[in-house]
């Protein structure tokens, strides 16, 4: 079987560097391999009105921003089908019968809701769809037959979510739908990208993002007012590794080359760490390491964007051809979904014949 692949992003900011690091990079990776049959970028805008629905103008404002954002980190139009998730009126009617299949107490249990539950203080007044939105993120990767999803770690309960869906499914009305697979970044720290304050994620809300966007004097900013080790005062002490940020980015972010290109007296990331803990290495170095890293990364990005920038109409028009695209693929998963639980009934001839014969006619 050929991979089909699909992925997406809510639209509700800019992307940021932890995005980048999880999820678009690896992306962009497998999209240029080329080992696959059809691969799908959705802009989730229907996923970011479940918690958004006061505030669509916010959705609506961002889709160009995360259409710029995938652009600019190397997603061809030409290789993907970027779409827009409201855009396609089939995935809505997966969700409906797929919720048939999945209990209140079982997405009580996924643990991504749970924290984002958390996070926005919704308490008692949890909206529906938002409560339900694995499932429908279930419709979006079921829609296209992806067998992989390319996610961040905080994604793994989705596809479980998924999978279980499907296997339902298949049980019940055989053998339709794939089953996804997810596909975390190769390399464990950029599994979650600390924030600049060193707090868990990086978050628009807690204001501790590098975006992809920024100017190389904000990434420069923020890089040198970031969280290390908050025991490292003197440049003699020993400083410590677990919880540094810094490190934490350098882990993700850094190869040896950049050594060669930017602080030769070390060799490798492992060199520069024996000599943090060791003592007698100072944060600042190390900050601006990480600064030449990162601009070297940012800066093709943002030279990209800045193109796209010039041409606004054509994100559109390439956004609105995705989404043709991508409603033609979803409806024909619709009509093998529809047939395999037998709501086809102007389609089904043995049904109309079966039913005149109950009525005595033939
Ligand atoms: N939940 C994902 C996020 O918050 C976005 C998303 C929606 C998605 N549908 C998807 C990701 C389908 C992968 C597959 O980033």
């Amino acid at each position: 079987m050929k991979n089909v692949i699909l992925t997406g992003d809510r639209p509700t900011g800019r992307l940021h560097l932890g995005h980048y690091v999880g999820a678009l990079k690896r992306r962009v990776e497998i999209q240029n391999a080329g080992d696959y049959e059809k691969m799908y970028v959705m802009i989730a805008d229907a996923q970011a009105l479940t918690d958004n629905a006061e505030n669509p103008e916010k959705v609506r404002q961002n889709i160009i921003e995360v259409c710029l954002d995938y652009l600019s980190v190397g997603v061809d139009p030409n290789k993907s089908t970027i779409f827009i998730q409201s855009q396609v009126p089939a995935l809505c009617e997966l969700s409906f019968y797929y919720m048939n299949l999945v209990t209140v107490s079982r997405l009580q249990r996924n643990p991504t809701v749970k924290s984002e539950i958390q996070m926005r203080n919704f308490e008692t007044s949890i909206p529906v769809g938002f409560f339900t939105y694995p499932i429908s993120q279930t419709a979006d990767i079921t829609a296209f037959g992806a067998n992989i999803v390319p996610v961040g770690e905080d994604q793994l309960p989705m596809l479980e979510q998924a999978r279980e869906i499907v296997r339902k499914f298949n049980a019940i009305y055989g053998e339709t739908l794939v089953e996804p697979e997810a596909v975390l970044p190769s390399n464990k720290a950029s599994f979650r990208l600390p924030g600049t304050d060193g707090k868990a994620k990086m978050s628009k809300s807690l204001g501790n993002c590098i975006y992809l966007a920024d100017e190389p004097d904000e990434v420069k900013a923020k890089i040198m007012s970031m969280y290390t080790d908050p025991d490292h005062i003197k440049i003699t002490d020993p400083g410590k590794l677990e919880g540094n940020a810094v490190f934490t980015y350098l882990d993700a972010l850094c190869e040896d080359k950049h050594f060669a290109e930017f602080l030769p007296e070390y060799a490798n990331l492992d060199e520069l760490k024996a000599h943090y803990t060791r003592g007698g290495l100072g944060d600042m170095k190390v900050k601006k390491f990480l600064n030449a890293v990162i601009q070297s990364l940012l800066s093709p990005i943002r030279e990209r964007r800045k193109e796209w920038e010039k041409d606004i109409p054509a994100i559109y028009e390439i956004l609105k051809n995705g989404s043709e695209r991508a409603k033609e693929a979803a409806e024909e998963t619709l009509s093998k979904v529809k047939d395999a639980m037998k709501i086809n009934y102007f389609s089904d001839e043995e049904l109309i014949r079966a039913q005149s014969e109950k009525y005595g006619r033939r």
